[in-house]
């Protein structure tokens, strides 16, 4: 038997007296000099950092990608350059809108985020289980996630904040018919798909750009859990994503997924009928089908929740040589706000807690700050140029300009008729279209519940012009719900 470690405190001094303080007699105060004592109590007082100001419950995983298909002629990536390279990665999954101790099956979209340690940088894929979202302007996101979050006044989650703010602004329809169906409470997290979400660039050797779309498709296929099971279970077992998801990977069923892409040129983009880079619009299959790529393994658990899991820190700012952003404006608010969230959430010097650092170079002329622990590059130049040391800025990873349209600046309107964007109704009508019976009655049941929640004096005016948007969707699907919320239109 090895020898057992001698127990310390923080500076590593051994000590024996860990559960007894000590007091001036057996019954009297604490003396000031058991520092032992204030050691442990201002650790603890230290534990929490602030959760995710989105997506704070979470689970994670790592595991491996592998090539299968050769996409070469769309990306010089160097992940993707040989069909059998595999590249070590990590999955984080979670609710967007609860808190970290909440359910895990509440209906919420679920995040899927992924972080590929390439060769040439770690590269982020901060998507979600849902190929849409329900705003198409950063500036819209913090009014929408505050309609998710709890009541200034109640303190509570308010159906009638989130149906004012869905009805007030018709673009998030199409992300709403998929919150309202069973994929708003998928059976954990293996069961669902991952999707980039947004639109991104890929760049090929020759430096031609595509764009392009990803999808992430469960291996192990679709499940949900109805409205009704949904429930039980946020009563049952609050965790029960996370405990499916360690449960799994623990006894070697590691769950995969297959990596398709859909890809554009920027001739289509041009004349695509939507906007390619609109968040609230899918790329139909029919026009733009999927391509094979690759497969994602989850294989390994965290050894640790707090380190691995809860300190990740994806960015869609983290592309890599080969991958590109593109204009869609909601990408573009993205690029700022994770990093700066980041520096908020786990300090300035985030990319070097293990988990999000770099495992092959790290060179730059960053220095110091807060819990700066990885040596801060020790005696070399922290200025740039400089005639000393060996770091050069290598001119084949220059980027691909950005493709600018409009030259003028302003503040067009994301729903401009004249523009062809005020479209927000036929894409979720096709999706309602093409739906069993019984995943269309699932839906309408579920939106029934979640509109019935509507309360107050505006709870009629706020009905109303929701159930006109499902109305001009499909004129079915807005008469059944009319019917279930027994509301005569
Ligand atoms: C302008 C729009 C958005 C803004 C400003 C925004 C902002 C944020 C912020 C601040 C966080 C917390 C980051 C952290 O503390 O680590 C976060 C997390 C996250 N967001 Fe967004 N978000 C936006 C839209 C989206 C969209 C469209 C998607 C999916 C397509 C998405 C997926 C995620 C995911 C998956 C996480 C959790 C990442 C993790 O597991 O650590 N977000 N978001």
């Amino acid at each position: 038997m090895s020898e057992k470690k001698k127990l310390t405190t923080a500076s590593g001094r051994p000590y024996v007296e860990n559960e007894d303080s000590l007091t001036v007699g057996r019954r009297g105060p604490i003396l000031l000099e058991d520092y032992v004592l204030h050691e442990k109590m201002a650790h603890f007082n230290r534990e929490r950092i602030p959760e995710r100001v989105v997506h704070a419950k979470g689970s994670g995983a790592f595991g491996t990608f592998t090539v299968t298909h050769d996409i070469t002629k769309y990306t010089k990536a160097k992940m993707f350059s040989t069909v059998g390279k595999k590249t070590d990665m990590l999955a984080r999954f979670s609710t967007v809108g609860g808190e970290k101790g909440s359910a895990d099956t509440e209906r919420d979209p679920r995040g899927f985020a992924l972080k590929f340690y390439t060769e040439d940088g770690n590269w982020d894929l901060v998507g979600n289980n849902t190929p849409v979202f329900f705003v198409k302007d950063p500036k819209k996101f913090s009014d929408f996630i505050h309609t998710q979050k709890r009541h200034p006044f109640t303190n509570m989650k308010s159906p009638t904040m989130m149906w004012d703010f869905w009805s007030l602004n018709p673009e998030s329809l199409h992300q709403v018919l998929i919150l309202m169906s069973d994929r708003g409470t998928p059976f954990g997290y293996r069961h669902m798909n991952g999707y980039g979400s947004h639109t991104y660039s890929l760049i090929n050797a020759n430096n031609e750009r595509h764009y392009v779309k990803f999808h992430f498709k469960t291996d192990q296929g679709i499940k949900n859990f109805n409205d009704a099971e949904a429930t039980k279970m946020k009563g049952e077992n609050p965790d029960f994503a996370q405990q499916d998801l360690i449960e799994h990977i623990e006894n070697g069923n590691y769950p995969k997924w297959n990596l398709k892409i859909q890809v554009m040129t920027e001739e289509e983009a041009r004349n695509y009928k939507w906007n390619p880079f609109d968040l609230s619009k899918v790329w139909p299959h029919g026009d733009f089908p999927l391509i094979d790529v690759g497969v994602m393994e989850l294989n390994k658990n965290a050894d640790n929740y707090f380190a691995q899991i809860e300190q990740s820190a994806f960015a869609p700012a983290h592309i890599v040589d080969g991958v590109g952003y593109s204009p869609d404006k909601m990408l573009q608010g993205r690029l700022l706000s994770y990093p700066d969230a980041h520096r908020y959430r786990l300090g300035v010097n985030y990319e070097q807690i293990p988990v999000n650092r770099c495992p092959y170079a790290v060179n730059n002329y960053e220095r110091d700050g807060f819990m700066r622990v990885d040596g801060n590059q020790g005696r070399a130049e922290n200025y740039f140029p400089n005639s000393f040391d060996d770091i050069k800025v290598d001119e084949d990873y220059k980027l691909k300009s950005p493709e600018v349209n409009d030259a003028s600046a302003d503040w067009y309107d994301r729903n401009s008729a004249a523009a062809n964007e005020n479209d927000h109704y036929t894409q979720p009508g096709n999706l309602y279209r093409i739906m069993s019976d019984q995943a269309k009655t699932n839906l309408i049941n579920n939106t029934v519940g979640a509109m019935s929640g509507i309360e107050g004096p505006k709870k009629e005016e706020i009905t109303k012009r929701q159930l006109a948007h499902w109305y001009k969707a499909d004129e079915e699907l807005g008469r059944r719900i009319a019917e279930g919320l027994g509301v005569n239109m």
